[in-house]
């Protein structure tokens, strides 16, 4: 089989937003902490935080003074999840990046967690591009509970392919899926890659978004990896979940991820020992043990004595 590796992949972290999220609230002052030692790992990409309403997710409540607080290196991009055109003033005026914006290929879900229907959600997706683009920001889409919904059980791909296409349609630049849910294996990360190339979407700009639910995290980005795709998100020590997805996990721990591409020879520009460190900073901020492997048994290369 011609190896069709990518050289280089983009691992964006999203422990700031997509773990936090599902944590008790911690201090403005600890989540720009760690996201500083993110940046100092080398990581380039970040989900800085979440421009949503307060009292929907609590711990991500203070959007505007994590932005104002973080600091800035040139390369270093922070993006927003925003659940709508209000979310995306706040995040544009914050100095956000980039911003994402997010519709579930479940209609269940997508009513629980923004209270739109689809159609609606995609109406406020074209609002928030609109003004993204007229501030010169990119917009990241993303569809969730592409593999399947704690609600409504397997999710088509065809479906999401259909999604996407009409995300892309609306203007978004990029576009990424979310298994909210971790109900993803590697045949299904294939099957969806098929139905997106179906509907003429390059694999170039799609990105993965794998929760380690059910312990396939790893194996579905090796199987996506091979097909070429070269953009991840990715926990730091794999903190997350999903408020409105009941029994969701963390996402596939950065460190794991990093120490897995890097074996495979794939650029990622991110220092391990410095994710590493980053992962036990989290575990001390947010008070509990972690699931990340390779924060505990260190590089496969680390010598005992
Ligand atoms: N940030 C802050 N406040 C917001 C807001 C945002 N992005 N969007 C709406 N609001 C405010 C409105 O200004 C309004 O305030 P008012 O009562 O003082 O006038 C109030 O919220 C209700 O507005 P409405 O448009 O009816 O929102 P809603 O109650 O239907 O809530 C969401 C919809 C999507 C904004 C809300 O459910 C939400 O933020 N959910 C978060 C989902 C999420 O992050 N999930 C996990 C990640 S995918
Ligand atoms: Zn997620």
């Amino acid at each position: 089989m011609t190896n069709e590796l990518p050289p280089v992949c983009d691992v964006r972290e999203v422990g700031p937003r997509d773990g936090l999220q599902n944590e008790a609230p911690v201090t403005v002052a600890e989540r720009v902490r760690l996201i500083d030692a993110l940046v100092d790992a080398g990581i380039r990409r970040i989900e800085a935080a979440s421009f949503v309403h307060p009292a929907a997710i609590p711990a991500m409540a203070g959007a505007e003074e994590v932005l104002a607080g973080v600091q800035r290196r040139p390369g270093v991009k922070f993006t927003a999840l925003v659940p709508n055109r209000k979310g995306a003033e706040r995040a544009l005026a914050a100095g956000a990046d980039e911003l994402e914006a997010v519709v579930s290929a479940s209609a269940t879900h997508n009513l629980k967690n923004l209270k739109r229907t689809r159609e609606e959600s995609l109406a406020e997706i074209a609002g928030v591009i609109e003004l993204a683009h007229a501030a010169g920001r990119a917009v990241d889409a993303c569809v969730a509970t592409c593999f399947g919904c704690p609600y409504e059980g397997d999710v088509d791909p065809v479906e999401v392919a259909g999604f996407a296409r009409r995300l892309l349609d609306l203007g978004a630049d990029t576009v990424f899926f979310g298994d909210t849910t971790g109900m993803g294996s590697p045949r299904r990360v294939g099957l969806l890659l098929d139905a997106l190339e179906a509907v003429g979407i390059d694999l170039g700009i799609v990105g993965l978004h794998l929760h380690d639910t059910r312990g396939t995290g790893l194996a579905n980005a090796y199987a996506a990896l091979q097909r070429g795709v070269s953009r991840f998100d990715a926990s730091i020590g794999g903190l997350g979940g999903c408020p409105y997805a009941p029994g969701a996990s963390g996402n596939v721990a950065t460190e794991d991820l990093v120490h897995m591409i890097e074996d495979l020879g794939i650029e990622t520009g991110i220092s391990l020992d410095g994710v590493i460190a980053a992962a036990h900073l989290a575990e001390e901020i947010v008070g509990r043990r972690l699931p990340g492997q390779v924060m505990r048994a260190g590089p496969r290369t680390q010598l005992v004595g």
